[in-house]
């Protein structure tokens, strides 16, 4: 396995691979390597001949009052999972590599971003486009992987690549969560006992979600279900809980089985428990007669 930590060094071996006529799959993170980014690798490594991993703590996507400083980072183990999991490069760049001067070109997702996340991290996902289209014209890969736990993210990549006849595919993965159901997520390091106690209250929300559908509940209906069991879990302070066609991210209105007939809806979570901000979600997709959990994005692996 190569470490690089140059776009010149890895825009040579790419070089080299693409005149071999070697597929490339992409795995961007930010490190502090989990089960999930494990799934990528793997698959990544299932469908291309070479994989590249890059590490890069973006400070383009942080808010000023976010977490940027005291990310979680261990580049010494990701190097050590990397290696297990045979990827081929990791990429590795400092901040000064990435962004040796003032960024003055940015990519704006529009339209996308201005709910969930992008309404709570304002700017962040002008931070995720222009890294990850920086990555792209650096990698220029044949596929590049993300976790489905991002959905918005996966979404707003889909569209800027679509917008900009980008030559990659985007293959989303399903989320990957700890046996008692929670996501895996890096930042999850930072819940304490109790926390992490509770935090098991967003899967268990949107397990129950299934059967309330069931139950013919209308949207708002569902909201509230949803709304009520979070909040039980007493450290639990709800960011926001919403239920939105997927991927056009729409408001929606009405019986739920009836809306999943020709949609697909995302139920979308952010909570937060102290400090430790958690995402989540399932996406539903229907048919006339039974609803059902699409297997490929919302399905359940565990570790
Ligand atoms: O999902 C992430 O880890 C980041 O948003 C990404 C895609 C690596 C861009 O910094």
């Amino acid at each position: 396995m190569e470490v690089l930590s140059t776009i010149l060094q890895l825009k040579q071996f790419i070089y080299h691979k693409k005149e071999q006529k070697q597929t490339i799959g992409f795995v961007p993170t930010m490190g502090y390597l989990h089960k999930g980014h494990e799934s990528l690798m793997q698959k990544a490594k299932l469908e291309c001949d070479i994989v590249i991993l890059s590490i890069f703590v973006n400070p383009l996507q942080f808010g000023p009052n976010e977490d940027y400083e005291v990310y979680p980072r261990d580049i010494d183990r990701d190097l050590q999972i990397a290696k297990e999991m045979n990827v081929d490069v990791v990429f590795s760049p400092s901040v000064e590599e990435m962004y040796p001067s003032e960024v003055y070109t940015k990519v704006s997702v529009s339209n996308l971003t201005s709910r969930l996340c992008g309404a709570s991290r304002p700017g962040h996902f002008d931070g995720v486009s222009t890294v990850v289209m920086k990555l792209f014209n650096i990698v220029e890969p044949d596929k590049a992987f993300f976790g489905q736990k991002d959905a918005q993210q996966v979404a707003v990549i889909k569209q800027m690549v679509s917008d900009l006849n980008m030559n990659v595919e985007i293959v989303a993965c399903p989320i990957i969560r700890e046996e008692d159901g929670l996501a895996l997520s890096s930042r999850n390091v930072y819940l304490n006992n109790n926390e992490r106690e509770q935090a098991i209250k967003l899967f268990e929300a949107l397990e129950h979600s299934e059967r309330w559908i069931d139950e013919n509940v209308t949207i708002e209906e569902l909201k509230r279900q949803l709304y009520d069991h979070i909040a039980s879990a007493p450290l639990a302070k709800i960011e926001y809980i919403e239920i939105l066609s997927y991927p056009d991210l729409q408001s929606l209105e009405g019986n739920v089985t009836q809306l999943l007939v020709n949609k697909e809806i995302i139920i979308a979570l952010a909570v937060k428990f102290g400090k430790t901000r958690l995402i989540d979600n399932r996406i539903y997709t229907g048919n006339t007669i039974n609803v059902k959990r699409e297997p490929d994005l919302g399905g359940i692996v565990y570790v």
